[in-house]
């Protein structure tokens, strides 16, 4: 592993039942970068870099404690309207002996009856739709949470769980953009319309893949919480692109200012939204200490920035622009992160050099290809 690309990425020890330091009750806010979602950067809410909200029963609490948690933290800490709250629940595996999660649907049904919105369970929404209802469940394609994704990916010895997820309701119409590859189905909340989006989930960490396939259960039942900050923050806006929001927002400003394109004008969102991304997870990796260069973790800062300065050039940014997108990132953190803007001038001149490289190796090969 590169990268942590998750909040248990630190915690894979203690949910395997080592003793955590501080306890068995944990909240954290876990930095995380995919280099896995760098292609679906540009849409209204992949980021590679993200912070993970996070809370832990290492063997504590379960279930019925959690998701009432789970619930009064979005609607009455953040705010959210209940009534844009739909959840998922997993189905259930009789191969793998992992049961249907009937006592997680009850749980979510006692939670909204005590608000009386009514809470109609459904199956099936991929093929059938919404069908009026406020809980669904969904396969081990949607409702399995673990490092390697679904349960027959998972490598012997890896910790994973059913989980359930929180989408909100952004009710921008039922109607599927055309460019979704989701077009010719049903609007659900786990479609890509754009209408939903997931805010948060919790998994059920209980389970061990075992050498033979089969899964066992682990001494203790543990809850990873994982909630996106800059969605929950989007959904607290009631406005589905992460983008606008304060942790994107003053470097989506600065970028506009380079390129004297409005955020706005269609062509150009998608170019703004990459460098946005890639620009900001460059200088946090920085910050960690991963510079542009050709190997491991520093490959991937590389083509952050040279993706960014490739998207630049796109909408007309001619000259060096990203110490400038630093400086604007440095600020958005000072408070949270100030160890960027302790490194500021550092990265600063690591990204000036790689920029002016980049540029110069980009306009050779643009004119070898126009001859
Ligand atoms: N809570 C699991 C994750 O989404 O990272």
């Amino acid at each position: 592993t590169l990268f942590t690309s998750s909040g248990m990425q630190p915690l894979v020890p203690y949910l395997l039942g080592e003793r955590h330091p501080v306890g068995n009750r944990l909240v954290d806010s876990q930095k995380c970068f995919r280099s896995q979602d760098i292609e679906e950067v540009g849409d209204n809410r992949h980021t590679t870099f993200f912070e993970m909200l996070g809370n832990w029963s290492l063997g504590a609490y379960f279930k019925k404690e959690q998701l009432r948690w789970f619930f009064t933290f979005v609607t009455q800490e953040v705010g959210l309207d209940p009534q844009k709250i739909f959840v998922t629940v997993f189905s259930g595996n009789e191969k793998l002996g992992i049961p249907r999660d009937t006592e997680s649907v009850e749980i979510w049904q006692d939670v909204f009856s005590e608000l009386s919105i009514e809470a109609k369970v459904a199956e099936d929404a991929e093929i059938r739709g919404m069908q009026g209802a406020r809980i669904f469940y969904y396969s081990e394609k949607k409702n399995w949470w673990s490092r390697s994704g679904t349960p027959e990916k998972m490598p012997a010895g890896e910790p994973g769980g059913p989980d359930s997820e929180m989408f909100y309701d952004f009710g921008l119409g039922l109607h599927i953009h055309e460019t979704s590859a989701f077009k010719d189905q049903p609007c659900h909340v786990n479609c890509d319309c754009g209408r939903f989006m997931e805010i948060g989930n919790s998994v059920f960490m209980q389970y061990q893949k075992q050498p033979s396939g089969a899964f066992k259960e682990l001494d203790q039942r543990n809850v990873d919480f994982g909630g996106g900050l800059e969605r929950l923050l989007a959904a607290a806006h009631n406005d589905k692109d992460v983008f606008k929001t304060d942790l994107f927002w003053p470097i989506i400003l600065e970028i506009e200012k380079a390129s004297g394109r409005s955020y706005s004008e269609e062509s150009v969102q998608r170019a703004t939204r990459i460098i946005c991304d890639h620009v900001k997870a460059a200088t946090f990796l920085a910050a960690d200490g991963v510079y542009p260069s050709n190997k491991a973790q520093g490959y991937f800062s590389r083509r952050l920035l040279r993706r960014a300065i490739r998207y630049a050039d796109q909408i007309g940014i001619q000259s060096q622009f990203i110490e400038k997108v630093v400086d604007v990132v440095s600020q958005i953190y000072l408070e949270a992160y100030p160890d960027i803007s302790q490194k500021k001038k550092i990265i600063q001149e690591a990204f000036r050099q790689e920029e002016d490289k980049f540029r110069k190796s980009l306009s050779k090969g643009l004119k070898e290809i126009s001859k």
